[in-house]
């Protein structure tokens, strides 16, 4: 069981990356192009990559149950890897899930394409940029 949901967490860490990071190119695209329409497949795509971080914030709450890595004793906060783990990882990802989701829900509300795509390429950066700092990449390329 744990097994199955770290490397599930683990691959799909991939998948995020690549999605959100398509998010970023697609809307500063759209901005720099100054394009009129906000287009339908645009948006499930930035939908899509909102709901897939969901499911990578569910099975790291399971890992916060399950994984060996996860130690709240004595010297949590002390132990680097008990304290990234149990906290600083877990805090700021769903610190850059809130903020994917709070920019997608602002940007439904803008009158136009343009202010959209801007909310969109705004909010989809700064939480790529929070991800890609609170990957732990040693552990994913050992
Ligand atoms: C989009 C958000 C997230 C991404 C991209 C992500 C990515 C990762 C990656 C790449 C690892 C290392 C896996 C490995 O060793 O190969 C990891 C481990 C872990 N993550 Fe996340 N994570 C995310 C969100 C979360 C959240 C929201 C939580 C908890 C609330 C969480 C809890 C954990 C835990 C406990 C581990 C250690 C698992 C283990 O190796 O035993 N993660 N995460």
């Amino acid at each position: 069981m744990y097994n199955i949901i770290q490397h599930s967490h683990s691959g799909i860490m991939w998948l995020v990356v690549v999605m959100l990071t398509l998010s970023v190119i697609f809307s500063l695209i759209k901005l720099i192009k100054k394009e009129e329409t906000a287009s339908a497949h645009w948006y499930k795509f930035f939908f899509y990559t909102k709901w897939l971080m969901y499911i990578q914030a569910l099975l790291g709450i399971t890992l916060m149950f399950i994984s060996p890595l996860v130690h709240f004793g004595e010297g949590f906060m002390k132990n680097e890897g008990w304290r990234f783990y149990g906290m600083e990882h877990p805090l700021m990802m769903l610190i850059a899930i809130g903020l994917v989701s709070i920019g997608l829900f602002k940007s439904k509300k803008k009158a136009t394409a343009i202010k959209k795509n801007k909310t969109i390429f705004i909010y989809y950066a700064i939480a790529l940029v929070v991800m890609m700092f609170m990957i732990p990449w040693a552990a994913v390329m050992s």
